[in-house]
C-alpha cells in the first residue's frame, strides 16, 4: 500500500510534550530508544537535539511507510524496528541512554477511518495498531457480557458498564458489529446525551474496546521493566500519558521503583524497602503549559514523568502495587 493512501487529510502531526521532555532530559546525548515512533516526532526531536542514535520501534507498520520519505535523511543514525515496547531492551544493541514512550494512539491512526479508532469517523470496528490479531468488531461480537462489562468499567472508568454491555449483547444478537458508528449507536442509546464541554457518550467505552484489542496496559508494565533492563546506569525515561489509568501505573512503577513503596505506615511499618532502580527527575509529573495546549488541545490530558537510572540490578516489580485495574491482576 503506498504510503500516500493513508495520508490522514486533516491537522498535521504535533509531538505532545517533546519541549519539556527535551529541557528535562538535557543535554540530550548518546543513544536512545523510542518505543512509540508514530509520526517520528519525538525520534526526530531527540536526534535534532543531540542524540548521536535513536531506535525508533512502533508496532504499526504504516508509522514506517509513513516515514519512508525522511527517514533516510538520518543515515545510520536512525534505526526503524517493527514490535512492541515490552520487548524494548531486546532491540536495544548497547545499553542505551534514554527510553521515551508516548502512549496510546497517534493522530495519524486516530483520523484514518479505515483503522477503526475513532466513534467520529464510520469505519470498519478495527482498533489494531499492529494491523494483526484479535479486532475490536471479534471483541465485541464474542465476549460475554460479564467480561464486556469488565473491559468497560476498568479499561473505560465507564459506569454505565453494565447497561452498556448488556445493549451490546442484544444488538449483536440481531446484527453482528461491523462498523464504528455501529458500536457508537448503540453505546449513546445507553446514556444521557452530554452537554457542551463533556465529552462524546462513546469516548469512555472505545477506549476502553481500544485498550483492551491491544493489550495497552499490560505492555506498559512490560515496558516499563524492559527499559529498566535496558537503561545504562544514569540513563533516562520519559513516558507521556493522556488519561489516569495509564499515569496511575507508571507513577506507581516510578514510586516502587525509586524506593518509594517501601515507606509504609504506621500501620504497616515493617514493609521492606526495595533497592532503588530509579530516582524521579523531577519527583511529580510536569503537565503541558497553556501555549501547548493552545496549540495542541490534544496535549490538555497528557503527563511527562521522568526518571534516571541508577546503579542497581533490575527486577521485575510487584503487579499488584500498580494500581493495575482488578481485571488483569485476578
Ligand atoms: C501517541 S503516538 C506517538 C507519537 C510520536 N511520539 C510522535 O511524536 O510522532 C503512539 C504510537 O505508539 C505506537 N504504540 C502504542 N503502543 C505500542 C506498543 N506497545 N509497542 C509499540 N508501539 C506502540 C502506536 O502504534 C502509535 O504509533
Amino acid at each position: 500500500m503506498a504510503a500516500a493512501a493513508h495520508t490522514p487529510a486533516s491537522r498535521p502531526h504535533i509531538p505532545v510534550m517533546l519541549r519539556p521532555i527535551l529541557s528535562a532530559i538535557a543535554p540530550v546525548q548518546g543513544v536512545w530508544l523510542d518505543g512509540t515512533f508514530g509520526a517520528g516526532g519525538y525520534s526526530r526531536g531527540l536526534l535534532d537535539a543531540g542524540a548521536a542514535r535513536v531506535i525508533g520501534v512502533d508496532r504499526d507498520p504504516l508509522a514506517f511507510e509513513m516515514a519512508a520519505p525522511w527517514a533516510g535523511d538520518y543515515g545510520d543514525r536512525l534505526t526503524l524496528v517493527e514490535g512492541t515496547f515490552s520487548q524494548l531492551d531486546e532491540y536495544a544493541d548497547v545499553p542505551l541512554d534514554g527510553v521515551v514512550l508516548d502512549l496510546g494512539v497517534s493522530s495519524m491512526q486516530l483520523d484514518l477511518a479505515e483503522r477503526g479508532f475513532s466513534f467520529m469517523r464510520e469505519g470498519p470496528l478495527d482498533m489494531r495498531m499492529s494491523q494483526s490479531g484479535t479486532s475490536a468488531a471479534d471483541l465485541v461480537n464474542q465476549a460475554d457480557e460479564a467480561e464486556l462489562a469488565d473491559i468497560l468499567y476498568h479499561f473505560g472508568e465507564e459506569r454505565a458498564s453494565r447497561r452498556i454491555a448488556k445493549a451490546i449483547v442484544n444488538a449483536r444478537a440481531i446484527e453482528p458489529f461491523e462498523t464504528t458508528a455501529q458500536l457508537a449507536k448503540v453505546i449513546e442509546k445507553c446514556l444521557p446525551r452530554s452537554k457542551p464541554g463533556q465529552s462524546h457518550p462513546a469516548t469512555r467505552s472505545f477506549q476502553a474496546i481500544r485498550i483492551a484489542v491491544n493489550d495497552e496496559l499490560g505492555e506498559l508494565v512490560a515496558g516499563l521493566e524492559a527499559a529498566e533492563r535496558a537503561l545504562k546506569p544514569g540513563g533516562q525515561l520519559a513516558v507521556v500519558t493522556f488519561h489516569s489509568i495509564e499515569d496511575r501505573i507508571v507513577k506507581r512503577f516510578l514510586q516502587a521503583r525509586s524506593g518509594g513503596a517501601g515507606q509504609g505506615s504506621r500501620y504497616a511499618p515493617e514493609v521492606v524497602q526495595e533497592v532503588a532502580a530509579f530516582k524521579l527527575t523531577p519527583r511529580k509529573a510536569i503537565g503541558p503549559d497553556a501555549d501547548e495546549i493552545d496549540e495542541n488541545p490534544r496535549a490538555r490530558s497528557a503527563k511527562l514523568r521522568v526518571a534516571r537510572r541508577l546503579d542497581s540490578p533490575a527486577q521485575d516489580v510487584d503487579r499488584t502495587a500498580l494500581g493495575l485495574p482488578t481485571l488483569m491482576t485476578r
